[in-house]
């Protein structure tokens, strides 16, 4: 089947953030992760930026914190091949370190925003602080936790960094709400 002429647009921004070269980021990267998954997808998985084994692949959430995800979307009967997966930057920063302001807002003006209307989901699902207060503008993830927010004609969803869960091992069962929170909004969308 011919591709949309949106999903030929996901694929030359794609190839735009392969080569891109507008934040420091790139020096350091091995490979930029622009983000896969359904072109058309009803829901939008957005995280921080790639870690050690995103970098080397070239693919979202595929390391330990996205073995986690699998995990937790299994557990919930979600299906990660019905989402678009990318994260607010595209490039691996250096030792793992939060993407700073410029970084994020050069990344997301030129590809998320883009991407995000591309794929026009009707419900986004934001993993972790980064996202969220870029994205929403909220100050923290529990101000918006837990409930569904709607801008711009969509659903948004704020949720812990699976990562959290790494290193504070109470937060996984919270992450397991935020995705149970996601299943039941998915529901909505059916009816
Ligand atoms: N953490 C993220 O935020 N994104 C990834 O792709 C992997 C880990």
């Amino acid at each position: 089947m011919a591709k949309t002429k949106k999903a030929q647009r996901l694929d030359e921004l794609a190839a735009l953030i392969r080569r891109c070269t507008l934040c420091p980021l790139w020096e350091s990267r091995t490979r930029a992760v622009p983000g896969d998954g359904r072109y058309a997808a009803k829901v939008m998985i957005v995280g921080e930026a790639p870690g050690r084994e995103e970098d080397e692949s070239g693919k979202p959430f595929v390391g330990a914190t996205g073995r986690f995800l699998d995990h937790v979307l299994e557990g919930t009967g979600l299906d990660r091949a019905d989402f678009f997966i990318t994260n607010t930057v595209k490039c691996r920063p250096p030792k793992n370190r939060t993407p700073r302001k410029p970084e994020v807002d050069t990344c997301t003006s030129n590809y998320l925003f883009e991407q995000m209307e591309l794929v026009n989901p009707r419900l986004v699902m934001l993993l972790g602080a980064v996202a969220a207060k870029k994205i929403l503008g909220v100050k923290s993830i529990n101000e918006a936790r837990g409930r569904v927010i709607e801008r711009d004609g969509r659903k948004f969803l704020v949720g812990y960094h699976p990562a959290v869960r790494f290193y504070r091992e109470d937060l996984g069962e919270k992450v397991r709400e935020d995705f149970a929170l996601l299943k039941r909004e998915i529901r909505k969308l059916k009816k």
